[in-house]
């Protein structure tokens, strides 16, 4: 089964490469209207969701049959939300650091894409509650000899932009000495990059990591040590009603064991 994600995986990220809109999305037009984001009259509206389809196996475009689809983790569950709750559900793609300034000018009522709920974040968008925990590595070259942070010192190093990861590369910065930072707007760009050595290494979270590495044995990782976990949660613009509809459904799909099977389908051995 997982073996089937990575084989997906590979042809996904070579797609996300070129930038492609989703399949299903909806060119990003708002959903905000229809009563989509008032969230009370369930049936008939459409929510849009924003993502950014670079993330193996929360989010990823699937081209099996020759149609490109955005699948993974963090699709399934929003399309169990919106069925539950009444709503066609539209998936829009754009880079990372693009999804809250898209959720503020309401060109989606929310956003799944592994998404930390910051503090800083927390300022500018509301927060369902964690959904899932992930760990943060360090991705380099096999033989790179990284075995610590401290390792990283006088080398280039790769993060996704507006990311969790970028905001710990910029911490490091402040104590390893002469760190070189590459923020790029796709995981699998940085991938790339680390291939052709351009950067030395990359902070990506731990299961992300390990299905890139999986297609790519030539890559090692290391996970940083004192990193706390990094949940995800689901984004909406400040005050949305949907949160607490989401929260009710995302809690029952933890009692129902539903998110369980899940974590299963989509991370396999790595479930706890
Ligand atoms: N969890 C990290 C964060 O919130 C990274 C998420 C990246 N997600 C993505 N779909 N590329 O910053």
């Amino acid at each position: 089964m997982k073996r089937r994600w990575f084989l997906a995986s590979t042809a996904a990220v070579a797609l996300a490469t070129v930038g492609l809109t989703t399949a299903c999305g909806g060119g990003g037009q708002s959903a905000g209207g229809d009563g989509a984001a008032g969230g009370d009259q369930a049936g008939g509206g459409v929510l849009t969701m924003a993502t950014s389809a670079d993330y193996p196996p929360y989010e990823f475009v699937e081209t099996a049959g020759g149609a490109e689809e955005i699948v993974g983790f963090d699709v399934d569950i929003a399309r169990h939300i919106a069925e539950e709750l009444g709503y066609e559900l539209e998936i829009t793609n754009i880079d990372f650091n693009g999804l809250i300034p898209a959720l503020q000018a309401g060109r989606a009522d929310f956003v799944m894409a592994g998404m930390t709920p910051t503090e800083e974040r927390k300022q500018n968008v509301d927060f369902s509650e964690i959904y899932y925990d992930a760990k943060q590595t360090i991705v380099f070259q096999s033989g790179g000899g990284i075995a610590s942070p401290e390792d990283l010192s006088g080398k280039t190093v790769g993060v996704q932009l507006g990311s969790i990861q970028e905001e710990l590369a910029n911490e490091l910065v402040e104590t390893v000495p002469n760190v070189k930072l590459s923020p790029l707007n796709r995981i699998n760009e940085i991938v790339q990059e680390l291939k052709s050595g351009r950067i030395d290494a990359a902070i990506i979270e731990d299961t992300v990591a390990e299905g890139f590495l999986a297609n790519n044995p030539d890559l090692e990782a290391v996970e940083i040590p004192e990193e706390g976990s990094a949940g995800s949660a689901i984004a909406f613009p400040k005050d949305s009603e949907l949160v607490s509809e989401f929260d009710r459904v995302l809690a029952e799909m933890e009692s129902s064991g539903m998110m369980e099977e899940l974590i299963v389908k989509w991370f396999g051995d790595r479930a706890e």
